[in-house]
Parts: C-alpha cells; structure tokens; sequence
C-alpha cells in the first residue's frame, strides 16, 4: 500500500496497526483508507470506554462525532452491556414470524415517547428502516414521487439511497425519476415540488451531512402543511438527530410538529446490538392490519436488541433533565469570541452542533488538527467548511474542558498555517 502516516508526523510503527490497514485497504475500503491516511488520519480503534476511544498502539482521542450518535451514552456503556448480558441469558434473536415479549414492549415503549405514532416496524440499520418509512408512504397514498432535501443523506439501502445526495445515487445507478429534490429551509420550493401528487416528504429535521443547517422557525410547520393539503406524508428522519440529542426525545418536538413517520436508529442500538425503528401514524402503517406478511426482517427488532433499546430509552429519559447543553453553548460562545476570524458560525440545537470556519475546507482541517489534538470530530460531508459536533448525552465536565483546550490549540494552529 501507499505510505501509512501523518505528513509532517510520524509513521505508523507498530506492525499490527500496518497489517490492519494493509487488510483493509486491500479488502475493504481501500478508497478509504487512503483518503484517511493520506490526510495523516491514521486511526484503528482499540481500547474503547466512555467517550473515550483508543488506537491500538495507545493514543487516547475523545470522541464527539460518536459515529452518529451510535454512542450517544457512551462506549460501551456498562448499564448498556448488564442489559445484553442479561438479555443474553434467555434470549436469542428471536423468530420475526411470531408475536414477541421483547419486541412488543418495545414498540409500546417508543410509539409512547412519539406523537402521532400508532405502529412500530423494526429493522436492523437506518437505511432498511428509511425504505420501511418510503414504502409505507407510497402504499398509504398511492403514489410514487418522494421529495427529499438536496444535500440529504438517508443511508445507502435502495430507497434510501435514492432520496438521499444525486451524486451518490447516480454512482450506483440508484437515481430514480420519481425522487425530486429541493433545496432545504426553501419553502417556495418545497411548495411547488408539491404542485404534483406526491407520497411523502423526507427529511432530516436537522440534517447532518450539510452541516447542522437549523430549520428556520417556519420551515417543518410549513411542512406539515403542504403535506396536509396535498395529502403527502411528511416523514422524519431522526436517525441522528432523535433520541434525547436535541434536548428533546426528538428534534421534531422542538418545532411544535407531528410527523406521519419518524425513523430512529443509530443510538437506539447503546452502540451494542444493531436495531432500528420506523415509526408510523394509522394512516402510514394502515397495511399493517391488512397485509402483516407483506414487510418482514429476519434481523430487524431481534430480540436481544429490543432489550438493548429499552435500556437506552431508560438511559435517555433519565439523562435528558440533566443533559449539558448550557456547558457547550457557552464554551463555543468563548471559542468564537477568542478566535473570530476562525469560528464564523455556530449552530446549535441542543447537543447538535454545527461549527462552520473561514475556509471551504475548514471543518475538514479542523478534524485533523483536532486528531492531532486528542479529539475525534468529523467535518460535514456536504459542507466542508462545517464541523460536526455530537457532543455525549452523559459527557462530564472534565472532558468538554479537555474538548475545548483542544479546540484551542487546533483554531491557533489553523489559523497559523
Ligand atoms: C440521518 C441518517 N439517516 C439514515 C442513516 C442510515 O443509517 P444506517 O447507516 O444505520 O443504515 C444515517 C447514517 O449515517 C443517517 O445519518
């Protein structure tokens, strides 16, 4: 393979770390690992507790990209794995063919937590969980046009895929006539893509991959809407962005709107056992009750899962009153006014935080000279002038202290170069 290291840093030495990313270049994502070793990223995750993670020769990072929100409490939460262990002393996956204990509390539990919500189908990953959401819309409606939001990612299953970003649709042949786009926050635009029937509306309610956009106060209102005139369904992707982050159990909450369909995942899981969540009004899961074969997921809502969830729901219910939404706000606050020609724009909707910097390619820089730092953040896909930040729902102070001295020392550095 290429040379593995840092430009400017050291090589990778330790031959286990060389070998790991040999394999995977060779196996798995070759792309990807040179674009992360070419940007002297050179990260293979060992050791892993908290929000801490550990390469496997040592070096200690905080993590705040989280994968999404997969850890939302944490690596490897210790209430987390007692409630797998446990789960595991009974339980196996389960037969999807047959009512089940664990899945039906699970779905009494969400649909609980969820306005507007009536039926729960349970998938294994986001992505299957977004077509279960695209699906249902079109049956419900009979239609097949899906408006999605330019910019959007959704996942990489087929339905997905298509509602999400042209470029990576395209790429895979998955673009379809039927999925329009339109710019977000533009209500003019959404308003005359509507003009023709169509089954649903998706989008993130703040969309990660274009950096944290916040919905302007009359957006998802005037979503719900036009989807009430026109008869569309207005789904909800809250895969990242649900789930305690917001301050809220979902940020939809925060904008005083109720969607036909909203799609968990990612932290549903405590970072342990994959699971997902379409959740659906009467009127979106209304095949349910005539048609129940007519969707099924071997894996998805397996049983050991619905434990895991349950738990985190727990979890995420007793954070919530505490979370340290106030410590971030105002730590940013002082980054901005220490560095101003550096951090242009904070975006904040409770512990989802969108950093945009002076340079095109700023939160993309800013993710290396944070890893350089001690810190793993991840720029915004579509907007590389944006850094994510998704800061833990149980994050102590010690480490936002450790997070923002380091956040410090990377704008100087940036701003040296
Ligand atoms: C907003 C959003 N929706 C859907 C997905 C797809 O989830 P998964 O990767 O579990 O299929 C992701 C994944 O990053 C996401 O960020």
């Amino acid at each position: 393979m290429a040379e593995v290291g840092r430009p400017g840093g050291a090589l990778v030495t330790s031959p286990g770390k060389q070998h790991t990313l040999e394999l995977a270049e060779r196996y798995v994502c070759g792309d990807r690992v040179r674009f992360l070793t070419g940007a002297g990223i050179d990260l293979v995750i060992g050791r892993r507790q908290g929000y801490h993670i550990w390469d496997v020769d040592g070096r200690e990072l905080i993590d705040i990209h989280l994968n999404g929100g997969v850890y939302n409490l944490g690596h490897r939460n210790p209430d987390v794995i007692a409630s797998l262990s446990t789960a595991l002393e009974t339980l196996d996956i389960g037969n999807h063919h047959f009512p089940s204990t664990e899945r039906a509390a699970l779905a009494e539990r969400l649909i609980g937590v969820t306005p507007g919500a009536h039926y729960a189908v349970f998938a294994s990953g986001g992505g299957e969980a977004i077509d279960v959401a695209i699906k249902s819309a079109r049956r419900a409606t009979g239609r097949r046009r899906v408006v999605s939001v330019v910019d959007a990612y959704h996942g990489h299953t087929g339905l997905a895929l298509a509602a999400g970003d042209e470029q990576a649709a395209n790429a895979f042949l998955a673009t379809e006539p039927d999925f329009v786009r339109v710019a977000f926050n533009d209500i003019d635009a959404l308003d005359a893509a509507l003009a023709e029937p169509a089954a649903a509306v998706i989008l993130e309610t703040v969309p990660a991959t274009a950096g944290f956009p916040r919905p302007d106060p009359e957006y998802l209102p005037a979503v719900r809407q036009f989807c009430d005139q026109t008869g569309a369904l207005y789904i909800a992707d809250e895969v990242q962005t649900g789930l305690g982050r917001s301050g809220q159990m979902w940020a939809v909450d925060h904008f005083g709107v109720v969607p036909d369909i909203l799609v968990t995942g990612k932290g549903l899981s405590g970072g342990i056992y994959p699971i997902a969540a379409t959740l659906l009004s009467e009127r979106a899961g209304a095949w349910i009750e005539s048609d129940g074969w007519s969707h099924v997921s071997t894996f998805g809502g397996a049983e050991l899962g619905c434990r895991v969830a349950a738990t985190v729901l727990d979890l995420t219910e007793q954070a919530m009153p505490g979370l340290p939404i106030q410590q971030w706000t105002e730590a940013f606050a002082r980054l901005q006014q220490k560095h101003p020609d550096w951090v242009v724009e904070v975006r904040q909707t409770g512990l989802i935080i969108g950093v945009k910097f002076a340079h095109e390619v700023g939160g993309m820089l800013m993710t290396k000279l944070l890893f350089d730092n001690g810190v793993w953040a991840m720029f915004a896909g579509f907007d590389r002038s944006v850094l994510q930040v998704k800061p833990g729902l149980l994050m102590g102070q010690a480490d936002i202290d450790a997070v923002m001295a380091a956040f410090d020392r990377a704008c100087a550095a940036a701003v040296a170069l």
